[in-house]
């Protein structure tokens, strides 16, 4: 009898030693969860070390801090394209969208990178879009490409002896899909050129978006600000054929845009009224 009742002693002394140190490690664990430090994020998100704060309140700051980090990159947005706009970036030309019979760019400068054999009159583009685009056909050449301007601006003279020609000789159904109306030409901007490579013989040909000089122009325009305006699958919106050579400059803000949701200028006016 005398054995038993210490044995009971024994085992009751054990259990609660056994529960003492589970309540100790419970209430350890309990501490270091509410600690001040706290880490939150994970391998997709940011890691953020907050100090002294419980986690309701984190997530009220991180809402938050996500609200203000939207709405600054918002005004950011906003402001830049503003400023495009006021440079006259974003001017639309198309077939609904005339430019004035005697519009001409005042700040028309020389493009350095040019196809031999074609009119010295239309070398020329407004001077943000030459520099940016002098510094793409360095950049192709860095990478082992010739890209070079065939034409540029274009007068509205010019663009009605090109029209007439192409009419007269496939009629105005077919002209119209490749040629615009003088006043309707995106190159009496002065921002669009027509560019060309060896691989096509300095031609303007449907094969070039094909060939290695097409694809890298394709891929790295946007990074100069420049855009193929007129996309394959695009025909309907922008009114006309495809055309692998055609760039327009927009600034880098911009065809970064249209570059990443592969859209159409006409396309990312009309999403930004
Ligand atoms: N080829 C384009 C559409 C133009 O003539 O302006
Ligand atoms: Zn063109």
């Amino acid at each position: 009898m005398k054995n038993n009742s210490k044995l009971k002693t024994v085992v009751i002394i054990f259990m609660i030693i056994v529960f003492l140190i589970l309540a100790g490690v419970e209430i350890f664990f309990r501490h270091m969860d509410s600690s001040p430090l706290t880490i939150i994020g994970g391998a997709d998100g940011p890691t953020k070390i907050f100090l002294g704060k419980d986690k309701k309140d984190l997530s009220k700051e991180e809402q938050e801090n996500t609200k203000q980090e939207i709405k600054e990159k918002e005004e950011k947005w906003q402001a830049l394209i503003s400023e495009a706009k006021d440079k006259g970036l974003l001017i639309l030309v198309n077939k609904d969208n005339p430019v004035d019979e005697n519009y001409k760019p005042d700040d028309l400068t020389a493009v350095k990178y040019y196809a031999e054999d074609r009119t010295q009159a239309s070398r020329y583009m407004r001077k943000e879009a030459a520099e940016q685009f002098n510094k793409l056909s360095e950049a192709a050449k860095q990478d082992g490409y010739e890209i070079v301007m065939t034409t540029a601006y274009r007068s509205y003279g010019f663009q009605k002896i090109l029209y007439d020609n192409y009419v007269q000789r496939e009629g105005q159904e077919a002209a119209d899909k490749f040629s615009a109306k003088p006043g309707y030409s995106e190159h009496q901007s002065g921002l669009a050129v027509d560019v060309t490579s060896p691989s096509v013989n300095y031609s303007l040909s449907y094969e070039y978006g094909d060939t290695a000089e097409g694809k890298w122009l394709k891929e790295n325009a946007h990074n100069f600000g420049y855009i193929i305006r007129y996309k394959k699958g695009k025909e309907d919106i922008t009114g006309y054929n495809y055309e692998p050579w055609h760039i327009r400059y927009v600034g880098e803000t911009v065809a970064d845009e249209i570059y990443e949701k592969d859209i159409t200028l006409e396309e990312f006016l009309e999403e930004e009224q």
